[in-house]
């Protein structure tokens, strides 16, 4: 209480400095517990974490690298809930650390021999991909478990779904799986999440193109169909893990070959990368219902999507960014109005999508993607509006948006409906493509931009924007009101973005592995997440995190005295030869000589309090 009176604000916790140790480090006066590590058994005969666990084992224990994550409460509790996360992707040496311990590899990297891959390693890695449901609760003594229940699931990349929304049915969606275009199998680097109004969960498919590569065009990218090459499919070589090389040669795994020639005329698979870069609806509370792809959202890699709060009467809003370099920010807007007694996921199959052009003066525009519209005609290669969502960066390239630095997370903000957007970094922007929303070349340290719908209506077709909070040290970085940061927060590479319910901003942060603690982000230490008063300007270190990871996702509880924080990738900075040494840059949590691992922290003042209060 003291110390919210000293600042008159949300903020009223002491800042922790920056940290290059291997733990986590909280506020005085806040303890901090790990929860649900990658491997922890959640549902069938529960297998129990281990170093050779099977493929099929995985399906039953909780993926790895953690990301987006909400906590849906039961019966409005604080104490008991389903929690539900993403596991954006895997490292390979530690998920097969049996087999590929004292070999050179690097953190993404796997073992092929003879062209070929082991059936259970693919197996494996596609189980901890996905999405986990899993119950869990506090008990007497403040301690939260992971406890057996029905509701607890695995959602992974072949978990079989619906396809919805205008692409459903169509050519773009036909597949030897689903001939009438209507079904697919499995979501993928699923980064951040969202929550819809309806009280269902939302899984953003940020780096898919990365998983296919096409055996037709060898060597020939310009000959990639475009719904390939705009999104980075890969000609020739391999994919990101080989899942196509799989020895048995399973349907389910073929499919990453996404060629023609490649196969039999009967195994065309080029359709199935348009079956990824959607937003995935999951209903916690129903266990045997199908994820649905919502194509109305666009493809592209979302990152995450977020909601404006939904009036009932108006249309529910959705924002999502595109994570790539030069790409964009969107907004669904549905066709029907939102009714709390009726609404469902089909609000999200009829609207429109918008993507953002900010101009100069701190106006903005949302630019619709759809047919006849922003030049999105026949003669302009654009045949209807399933084509357009299948394409969805090259209708926004053709409606003239703006090319933005990498946008990731987005928040609004409960008291004013502003709404804020991470841009994590830009390497790659070059002086002459400087712009006022995105003012710096060689943008490595990341901003946060912020805008206001006309009228404060969501759905309203311009905004005026300005610069949040600039990422860098005490010379480059500025704070909310334009102040200089120092030691108590300065950061870089905002990722995550949050608001709790009563509108503090909690902001983590991504330096990448190649960069962390390194030259000019030597002084932001590890990966760490922070937390801001946007009416006032205060901006302080809430935490800082262990060696090599990303600090990534977060959601609370009701009453605002726990919070859940995503701790990804620890170790992933570990050499090709120190790996191959058995010299692992992290051993968190666990300690010791332990494999690191992707876990969630449970955060909770001593005193009972709200957090960050
Ligand atoms: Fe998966 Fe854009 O971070
Ligand atoms: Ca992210
Ligand atoms: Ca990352
Ligand atoms: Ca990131």
């Amino acid at each position: 209480a003291g110390a919210q009176a000293a600042t008159g604000g949300l903020v009223g916790f002491q800042p922790v400095p920056v940290s290059t140790a291997d733990t986590v480090v909280v506020p005085k006066g806040y303890k901090v517990q790990v929860l649900a590590p990658w491997g922890t058994p959640i549902s069938g005969t529960m297998p129990t974490f281990g170093p050779s666990r099977s493929g099929a084992d995985q399906a039953h224990q909780i993926g790895m690298h953690h990301d987006g994550m909400h906590f849906f409460p039961i019966d409005g509790s604080s104490t008991d809930g389903l929690l539900v996360m993403n596991h954006e992707y895997v490292e390979p040496r530690f998920l097969h650390a049996a087999r590929y311990a004292g070999q050179e590899l690097k953190s993404d990297e796997v073992m092929v021999t003879d062209g070929k891959r082991p059936d259970d390693d693919v197996l494996k890695e596609m189980n901890a991909h996905g999405v986990s449901v899993v119950r869990v609760k506090r008990g007497a003594d403040g301690t939260w478990s992971v406890v057996a229940d029905p509701h607890n699931r695995r959602i992974t990349g072949l978990t079989p779904m619906e396809v919805t929304g205008p692409v459903r049915g169509t050519a773009h969606v036909v597949t030897k799986y689903s001939p009438d275009g209507t079904r697919t199998r499995g979501t993928l680097n699923n980064c951040a999440n969202g929550y819809t109004p309806w009280n269902t969960y939302l899984a953003a498919e940020e780096n898919w193109a990365g998983y296919f590569r096409n055996g037709d065009q060898q060597d020939q990218k310009p000959n990639l169909p475009r719904e390939q090459a705009r999104y980075g499919v890969k000609a020739g070589g391999m994919s990101r893990y080989g899942w196509e090389l799989a020895a048995g040669g399973a349907e389910e795994y073929r499919r990453f070959d996404a060629s023609q020639t490649g196969n039999s005329a009967a195994e065309d698979y080029r359709n199935e990368p348009n079956c990824f870069g959607w937003v995935v609806e999951i209903d916690p509370f129903d266990p045997g219902k199908a994820p649905v792809k919502r194509t109305h959202l666009g493809r592209f890699a979302h990152e995450g999507v977020v909601f404006a709060p939904a009036v009932a009467g108006k249309p529910v809003v959705a924002y999502s960014g595109d994570d790539a370099r030069f790409e964009y920010i969107y907004k669904f807007v549905s066709a029907r109005p939102y009714d709390p007694a009726t609404a469902s996921g089909a609000l999200l199959d009829e609207g429109t999508l918008y993507v953002a052009r900010f101009n100069e003066d701190g106006s903005g525009d949302w630019l619709a993607l759809a047919p006849g519209q922003n030049g999105l005609t026949p003669q302009n290669g654009f045949t209807g509006l399933a084509d357009i969502l299948v394409n969805t960066r090259l209708a926004a390239d053709r409606a003239g948006a703006t090319k933005m630095d990498r946008p990731e997370w987005g928040a609004v903000d409960p008291r004013t409906g502003a709404v804020y957007f991470t841009l994590t970094n830009n390497s790659r922007r070059t002086e002459e493509q400087v712009h006022p929303a995105n003012p710096r070349a060689k943008n490595n340290y990341g901003h946060i931009v912020r805008w206001t719908e006309a009228k404060g209506d969501h759905a309203a077709t311009s905004f005026q924007w300005d610069i949040f909070v600039l990422g860098g040290d005490e010379q480059a970085g500025r704070g909310p009101n334009g102040q200089k940061l120092t030691a108590d927060n300065i950061l870089a590479c905002p990722d995550g973005l949050w608001f709790d319910a009563e509108a503090r901003l909690w902001i983590q942060t991504d330096i990448g592995e190649s960069a962390q603690n390194k030259g000019d982000m030597a002084v932001m230490g590890n990966n760490q997440m922070l937390c801001a008063d946007p009416a006032t300007g205060e901006m302080r270190r809430f935490l800082t995190g262990p060696i090599g990871q990303e600090i990534t996702g977060i959601t609370g509880t009701p009453d605002g005295r726990t919070i859940f924080v995503n701790v990804q990738h620890p170790g992933a900075t570990t050499s090709p030869k120190d790996w191959a040494a058995g010299k692992l840059a992290s051993h968190w949590p666990e300690g010791g000589s332990a494999l690191p691992r992707s876990a969630t922290l449970v955060i909770s003042r001593e005193d009972g309090g709200v957090v960050g209060s």
